[in-house]
């Protein structure tokens, strides 16, 4: 440990809460409330982490413009947009909670759109059966954020902003009326102060991971450059939790791809919802071909597949796009409904998209796998919980737009909830002692010497191997470059014997995260010998839902990542039952 290190701050709360998202501004508000101490902890500037790019909308069967609506036509529409790999419960709770949730968003300020008669304003997005995203502009994550910093601020919760979390702590406690019985317990997490350049310690009672998700492990993705390596994941991994569905991975269908600085930055579903059309460069509505029931609103994966098609069959514009087109839309509309995206492509591409087509592709945008938890979002640890992207099976295979920032204030407000009463009912006698004593506390924090090496060459391995389309011999091919590029990092020459603490542990940890999480997606991709939803292997077409209705699960043991099977949780009662009533599982999703 060098000198620099040994400078440290150490706070101690209740709760605490590491990501300053929509999910943990919500958690935190919850847990609050609940009357426990709670702390939020974020890597990014407050007020901006990623929730702030999420656009088109968020989703619940309010049935302001189609009264026909309802939560189980909701819940319908999200099982079989993941092709049913979702937990039932987890869907239900999510569409059952969504019109509370966003009355308490409306109650807090947030000026979604409303009709000339007051009612809110719900637009199409794709796979939905009634309008239901409700929105504000085209930057609805944005207010959602505004929102809730608000609430957070009235309570006065304090959020510590620049720290980037490395390793989560645990103690082993005794529990138990007739004797000791060992029991790992989060105690807390430690990291940087990147802008202190301090180690930060952090001691709780209870820790809701609100990190993040995986996409940016992929070269052309929706995230900024600095979110979204897996770091949540790989913290809960690491820490003991079980992963599944890690090679669900959403591209959503309209990324830019114009300028090159640009790449992978969205062009929201909205511009579809809104009346969009996609045409490849003979000038052809091409999505007639693959689903002409929805066209550009079919399931994401769909689409995303039919524009990959499209390009690589030679149909694609000069920069490997197709075209987006609104400009059969007043511009008045576009003005009113579309303004970030008017304004996104006059500054980056130099077009007036009023006049002019914009060119897109897919980009990786959303993990549909991640931590495991039950329905109150504990994971196995004791108290350790888990919400938003980090976490899975809320949406299966396949996410529809619009329900992600709904699993952030559903689930957040649940995790909130949980963790407080942890938190209050925790006995400290019955933990042990602390693991983070000055003396004797391994902070296991390294520097490598070239983390943006690696870095670009994940990225790049994961989106030749384990793309939209994947296949066994591409897989095993990443699979041998991931594993390559693991032990030349960890090998003694890469390490730095001396190092500051400053961005260079961020990007050593952004490395070491993402090798977690792509050893994870590759090996269940290889696994998983069918295709369903964002899971699209060419050398298995087919939907198997006899032999892998089944959620494949990682487990960390002695010598690395073991995979097990697991029977999807479907469960009972009413929802179950419409769906054998009214809900087919489509097969549209197979073409060459
Ligand atoms: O296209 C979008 O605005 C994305 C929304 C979502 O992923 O939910």
């Amino acid at each position: 440990m060098t000198e620099k290190m040994k400078k440290q701050s150490n706070r101690s709360c209740d709760v605490l809460i590491i990501g300053g998202g929509s999910a943990g501004l919500r958690a935190a508000i919850e847990a609050h409330d609940a009357g426990v101490h709670v702390l939020i902890i974020s890597k990014s500037r407050k007020g901006d982490p990623h929730t702030v790019l999420a656009r088109g909308g968020i989703n619940a069967a309010l049935g302001t413009m189609d009264p026909e609506d309802n939560w189980m036509i909701h819940a319908a529409d999200t099982l079989r947009e993941g092709e049913f790999l979702a937990d039932y419960n987890k869907v239900e709770v999510l569409c059952k909670n969504a019109p509370d949730a966003i009355n308490e968003l409306v109650g807090w300020g947030a000026r979604f759109h409303r009709e000339k008669d007051g009612r809110l304003t719900q637009r199409f997005f794709g796979a939905h059966t009634y309008r239901r995203t409700v929105f504000y502009e085209d930057w609805t994550g944005k207010e959602i954020i505004r929102v809730l910093m608000d609430q957070v601020r009235r309570r006065k919760i304090e959020i510590v902003d620049n720290v980037y979390i490395t390793k989560l702590l645990k103690s082993r406690g005794a529990s138990g009326k007739r004797g000791i019985v060992a029991v790992e317990h989060i105690k807390g997490a430690t990291g940087i102060d990147v802008k202190k350049k301090k180690i930060a310690i952090f001691e709780c009672k209870s820790l809701i991971l609100a990190a993040g998700g995986y996409t940016r492990v992929y070269a052309v993705s929706s995230s900024r450059i600095f979110e979204n390596y897996g770091e949540g994941v790989a913290l809960a991994y690491e820490a003991g939790a079980d992963l599944v569905d890690m090679e669900m991975v959403q591209f959503h269908p309209t990324g830019m791809v114009w300028p090159r600085t640009a790449v992978g930055t969205l062009a929201t579903e909205a511009i579809r919802g809104e009346g969009g059309i996609l045409l490849n460069s003979k000038g052809e509505r091409f999505m007639k071909n693959y689903y002409p029931e929805r066209m550009e609103l079919g399931p994401r994966d769909v689409v995303a597949r039919a524009i990959f098609n499209e390009i690589a069959s030679g149909r694609g514009t000069k920069h490997g796009a197709v075209w987006l087109d609104v400009t059969h839309l007043p511009k008045a509309k576009i003005l009113e409904r579309l303004p970030t995206m008017y304004k996104q492509f006059k500054q980056l591409d130099q077009i007036d998209i009023s006049k002019e087509k914009m060119e897109v592709a897919p980009t990786a945008h959303y993990s549909m796998g991640g931590v495991q938890v039950g329905r109150d979002c504990k994971t196995k640890i004791r108290g350790l919980f888990a919400v938003g992207e980090v976490i899975s099976q809320i949406h299966g295979a396949n996410r529809l737009g619009g329900n992600s920032l709904l699993d952030t204030v559903v689930f957040g407000k649940i995790a909130g909830g949980a963790a407080a009463t942890l938190a209050k009912n925790l006995k400290p006698q019955l933990l042990g002692l602390s693991v983070n004593r000055q003396n004797g506390f391994d902070y296991g924090i390294f520097v490598a010497k070239d983390p943006i090496k690696f870095r670009t060459e994940i990225q790049k391995l994961m989106k030749d191997s384990a793309g939209i389309v994947r296949e066994a011999g591409k897989l095993q091919e990443g699979l041998k470059k991931i594993l390559k590029l693991k032990k030349e990092f960890y090998s003694k020459d890469n390490i730095l014997k001396k190092f500051k603490l400053n961005e260079n542990v961020v990007r050593t940890w952004e490395v070491k995260s993402a090798m977690v999480v792509c050893e994870a997606i590759i090996r269940s991709a290889l696994m998983r010998h069918e295709s369903r939803g964002a899971h699209y292997r060419s050398d298995f077409p087919k939907l198997d839902d006899k032999k892998w209705k089944l959620n494949i699960s990682c487990k960390q043991k002695r010598n690395g990542i073991a995979l097990f099977r697991r029977r999807v949780r479907e469960g009972k009662g009413p929802l179950k039952d419409f769906l054998k009533a009214h809900v087919k599982a489509e097969h549209h999703r197979e073409f060459e």
